[in-house]
């Protein structure tokens, strides 16, 4: 029995990976190594944990049905997280079509896959905080309206939420949506704030702060998303008449998954500063196109259902992915 990353090269997908692998599951990797953002460092993720003989790799655009089907053919698959997908806020608005391909088309194939598979058990899904969008009750809750997303990208990740909706209704298919918020550390994304100050601030160059650091964020170090997604893939939600969201008994569950602890952009600085040991030169800009000002998670589902808690404030994670990435660049 099988458990599919798809992503498993990206960020989040890889760090699943590892730990399922630890704890001694057969994992197969989806991932079509795109180059958003450096191939390099997706191939060094894989390389870390190719050679464990329980994963399996699977170069492949999971937006191809064909390709997916006939590569899974012989597998025993009984789960899937699926964290592949066109990630990026700003990304969206100059590059749309690839969103429609990997976030719809794409998500669409796994649960189509996943709903012919015979014992199939669990899908477990990426969704977004900018679901949320423009939304100024905080903290955001699963219960809020969410039709006024602000990018592309956040309007893929809500239809997500909707097609699941219809096939867990359809197919009763147990799923789970997950709304990440901000998720950082080792082996993490250059793409995002926390990568790009510190690649900076070590460069000696201005960093671009955005909205003049009037920013918050629920800033979610890895090992607390990789806990809450595999707390998740072990409890599917049930068929038996409860009611998992309103108005519907379809096995199928979407929660924030997130720090609870909100944090302002400029203290994020300012823990990096004191964790490089230098002074950050900020560029203050107006807010992208895209961006929210504000995010903040209300975890209690979550926590209630599944006893999750992220345990990592930024004073104790930021130091991690500052090791890591010195250790990863060679800079003493
Ligand atoms: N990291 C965060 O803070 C964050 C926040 C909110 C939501 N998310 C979501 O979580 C998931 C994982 O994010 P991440 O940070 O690991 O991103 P990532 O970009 O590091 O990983 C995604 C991986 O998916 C692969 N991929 C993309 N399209 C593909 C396709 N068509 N076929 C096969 N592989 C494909 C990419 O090559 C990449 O390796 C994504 O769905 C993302 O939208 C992440």
């Amino acid at each position: 029995m099988a458990i599919v990353v798809t992503g498993a090269a990206g960020f989040i997908g890889f760090n699943v990976s590892r730990l399922l692998l630890a704890r001694g599951e057969e994992v197969i990797g989806i991932d079509n190594i795109n180059d958003y953002y450096s191939v390099e460092l997706k191939e060094n993720r894989l390389a870390e944990i190719k050679n464990n003989p329980a994963f399996t790799f699977l170069k492949l655009d999971f937006s191809d049905f064909d390709a997916l089907k006939s590569a899974l053919d012989q597998h025993d698959v009984t789960k899937i997280v699926h964290l592949g997908a066109q990630a990026g806020v700003r990304y969206s608005l100059t590059n749309p079509f690839v969103y429609a391909q990997s976030n719809l088309i794409g998500h669409l194939n796994i649960m189509e896959y996943a709903r012919h598979k015979k014992g199939f058990e669990h899908l477990v899904y990426a969704s977004s905080s900018s679901v949320y969008g423009g939304n100024k009750n905080m903290p955001f809750s699963i219960d809020d309206r969410v039709d006024n997303p602000v990018s592309l990208y956040a309007a893929t990740k809500k239809a997500d939420e909707l097609m699941s909706q219809s096939y867990a209704h359809l197919y009763r298919m147990p799923q789970t949506g997950l709304r990440f918020f901000t998720v950082y550390g080792p082996w993490g994304r250059p793409d995002m704030a926390m990568w790009i100050f510190t690649e900076k601030i070590l460069a000696g160059e201005p960093i671009p702060v955005f909205n003049h650091g009037d920013m918050l964020r629920d800033f979610t170090f890895i090992d607390d998303i990789v806990d809450g997604i595999v707390r998740c893939l072990d409890n599917p939600p049930k068929d038996d008449g409860t009611m998992h969201t309103i108005g519907s008994n379809a096995p199928h569950r979407i929660y924030n998954i997130g720090n609870d602890n909100t944090v302002k952009l400029l203290d994020m600085i300012k823990v990096l500063e004191d964790c490089l040991g230098q002074k950050a030169e900020m560029n203050l800009l107006p807010i992208q196109p895209g961006d929210v000002k504000e995010t903040a998670a209300d975890i209690t589902a979550i926590q209630n259902d599944l006893g999750f808690e992220p345990k990592t404030k930024i004073e104790e994670g930021i130091p991690k992915f500052i090791h890591w990435y010195k250790q990863y660049h060679k800079i003493n």
